[in-house]
């Protein structure tokens, strides 16, 4: 029986014991493509992953100053580096305006709105930039941490980390900055976590 999205949404939640069991090749690729097909600011998706298996480097993420000694990172099954790509992102977001507008797609306002938010965020410093891409990147790996629920799979967001050392270690592209890490693995849980949530009175922001 399949997991409808309302099942997955309620079963996620921050996995942080998992057994010593790599991931397989396929259940990297479907995580893979659950953050392919997320929705992204003019199609940009600036999203890119660093797909970590080696046992020492998971026991690095475990040990390491680099993500606070957070020591059951080393049992993940996969841990995902979540970057954004800031020089692609207004690379393609400036392609996507060009194909509106070549192709008709939008006039007038809203292709004049369009142009106006890719200058934007071609003008943006690297902070600003930043914060548009981790975005579009934190959508795809809420994809990502749903569709683990529907393999049985475990994840959780990983944001204490050290960019520089992490960059240093993986040797990532420049123009990448790291968003996050999810570690992914079949969980091994003695209890859950409870965790409290607001109220649909505390989020409804009232008329
Ligand atoms: C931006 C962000 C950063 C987080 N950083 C960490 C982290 O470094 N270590 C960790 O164990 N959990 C981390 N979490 C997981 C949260 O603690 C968790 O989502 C929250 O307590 C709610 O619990 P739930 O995910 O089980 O619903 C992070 C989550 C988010 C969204």
């Amino acid at each position: 029986m399949s997991t409808s999205v309302k099942e997955a949404i309620a079963a996620r939640h921050s996995v942080r014991a998992f057994a010593r069991q790599p991931l397989s090749k396929d259940e990297i690729r479907e995580l893979l493509e659950a953050a392919r097909n997320a929705p992204s600011s003019l199609n940009s998706q600036p999203w890119r992953f660093k797909v970590v298996t080696d046992p020492e480097d998971l026991a690095w993420f475990g040990t390491s100053d680099a993500s606070k000694k957070q020591a059951w990172l080393a049992n993940a099954g996969a841990i995902f580096i979540c970057c954004a790509d800031l020089e692609h992102y207004v690379k393609d977001s400036q392609s996507a305006a060009f194909f509106y507008r070549s192709n008709n797609i939008l006039q007038g306002e809203p292709l004049k709105g369009v142009e106006a938010y890719v200058q934007k965020a071609a003008d943006d410093d690297e902070a600003a930039k930043f914060g548009a891409c981790a975005m579009n990147v934190s959508i795809a790996v809420s994809f990502m941490m749903l569709r683990a629920v529907e393999l049985g799979l475990g994840t959780c967001w990983v944001g204490m980390f050290n960019e520089a050392n992490v960059k240093a270690r993986f040797g990532l592209p420049m123009g990448c900055r790291v968003v996050n890490i999810l570690a992914a693995g079949r969980p091994d849980e003695a209890t859950v976590f409870p965790r409290k949530r607001k109220s649909l009175e505390e989020i409804v922001i009232a008329d």
